[in-house]
């Protein structure tokens, strides 16, 4: 068994970073309007399944191949089957994913971040309730050269800072504050929107099952979101589970950190839908629920009041997006300080500088260079795609068919009993979620991704 060299200092703390890396923007403006688009309640049932019995056996398993091995997904696979070392690929895989995604999270941040200073400084009260004067000013911003890239840069330099500071004084003890104060947050939001006149509609919208919007494109959305929101697939939870303590429970952790993912999801749409319906507003799918729809919302509240409300919004994104982004950019620090040898430091300033030219590209490709195209998609969406479509099951696959195919199951058994210390009455149905339920879903996923 190899030393734990960097770890989380309790099980809290582990929970803390995990929570933060999966609540993040997928959560906040995604979870809500998917979920309102494929039938509310009836998508809901779906998606609880996939992030109990897909979700949480991939997270799992990300814990168990991390915390066994004490490597990243540069090592951890050839540590646990020296004789097959062509399955790092995984990390190489996830890596080259992870850099597009956190891409794509620098630039997304930074404009929330832009729209939080715009609320603070009354810009975004100024628009007034004008539903085209509001779009107008987010197609010019996003569009914009330098604005964007500035607050991504700004935002990215933070993260690396965190970082920088290590697993328990960085990532360890923001997730510590930031978390409790998110959940204080959005209960804040919750309240307001559903005290609102009208609020049941939006309840409605968020919660009453239509299965005929249920279509098989929103049960792989479901999917998808799954295990986007929960992190895995990526080697990120490889790394964190290196990180957890060897006497924690990982089954007890995994569950708390699914269950807190998805009530802070549900409570997403809880804090958003009811007012949105409450303006007589409709709910617009992708960016425009956030960047659009809900300035709106705000603006139709007395000047002072929806200036606060809006400020806390956008704060909570941020601080959402940050602990997520921390998790992101850590993931692939930590595979590169493991595959090349580099302190910490140094690669995580590397990854930092890289991934902000990426997002400076991705940003140009939604303004000056959006003529240039891939596949048909500018390439902002192309990197939305390869993020949110194809890369997420790929990985996925890989890792769980290692786990209940490749590894030696013994391993397995070993690490979540915690050397048979721990009871694991539930096994027999991981394994089988793992080697067969789990792999055949992920592969529909891909399979229908590819066709359309
Ligand atoms: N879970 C985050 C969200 O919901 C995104 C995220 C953070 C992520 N780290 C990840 C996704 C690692 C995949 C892999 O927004």
């Amino acid at each position: 068994m190899a030393e734990q060299k960097n770890s989380f200092s309790s099980s809290i703390g582990a929970i803390m970073a995990a929570v933060g890396s999966a609540v993040g923007l997928g959560n906040i403006w995604r979870f809500p309007y998917i979920c309102g688009k494929y039938g509310g309640g009836a998508f809901l049932i779906v998606y609880l399944l996939f992030v109990f019995l897909i979700g949480m056996v991939l997270m799992m398993s990300e814990f168990v191949i991390g915390r066994r091995t004490q490597h990243t997904p540069a090592k951890a696979f050839s540590t646990l089957r020296p004789d097959k070392k062509g399955w790092n690929i995984i990390g190489v895989v996830g890596v080259f994913t992870l850099f597009f995604i956190v891409s794509q999270y620098h630039l997304v941040s930074g404009w929330v971040t832009s729209y939080f200073v715009d609320s603070c400084t009354g810009t975004l009260a100024g628009l007034g309730q004008n539903a085209d004067a509001i779009s107008q000013y987010f197609a010019d911003f996003s569009s914009s050269v330098w604005r964007p890239i500035i607050f991504a840069t700004i935002f990215a330099v933070i993260t690396g800072i965190i970082i920088t500071g290590g697993v328990q004084k960085g990532i360890e003890r923001i997730s510590k504050i930031l978390m409790p104060f998110l959940l204080i947050l959005i209960l804040v939001l919750c309240v307001r929107s559903l005290t609102l006149p009208g609020a049941s509609k939006g309840l409605a919208y968020l919660f009453t099952p239509d299965f005929s919007k249920l279509t098989g494109e929103g049960i792989l959305a479901a999917l998808g979101q799954a295990l986007f929101s929960l992190s895995v697939g990526m080697g990120v939870m490889v790394v964190y589970g290196s990180y957890i303590p060897v006497d924690d429970n990982l089954f007890k952790t995994s569950i708390w950190i699914t269950a807190s993912d998805t009530l802070i999801a549900i409570l997403a749409g809880v804090a958003i839908f009811p007012a949105v319906f409450s303006c007589g507003l409709e709910p617009a799918g992708g960016p425009g629920l956030v960047f659009c729809v809900l300035p709106q919302v705000f603006n139709t509240m007395p000047a002072v009041v929806g200036s606060i409300f809006a400020a806390l919004f956008f704060l909570l994104v941020v601080v959402a997006a940050l602990t997520s982004n921390i998790s992101l950019l850590e993931g692939l620090a930590a595979w590169l300080s493991e595959t090349a040898n580099t302190p910490r430091r140094k690669s995580t300033l590397i990854f930092t500088v890289c991934t902000i030219l990426m997002a400076c590209v991705v940003s140009l490709g939604n303004g000056a260079w959006s003529d240039f195209h891939i596949f048909g998609n500018n390439i902002f969406d192309f990197v939305d795609r390869l993020n949110s479509i194809y890369m997420p099951p790929i990985c996925a696959l890989l890792t769980v068919i290692f786990l209940g195919w490749v590894m030696p199951e013994k391993d397995v058994r070993d690490e979540l009993s915690n050397h048979g210390t721990l009871k694991i009455g539930y096994y027999k149905v991981f394994l089988f979620l793992a080697r067969f339920v789990a792999p055949i879903a992920l592969i529909a996923v891909l399979v229908s991704g590819i066709m359309n």
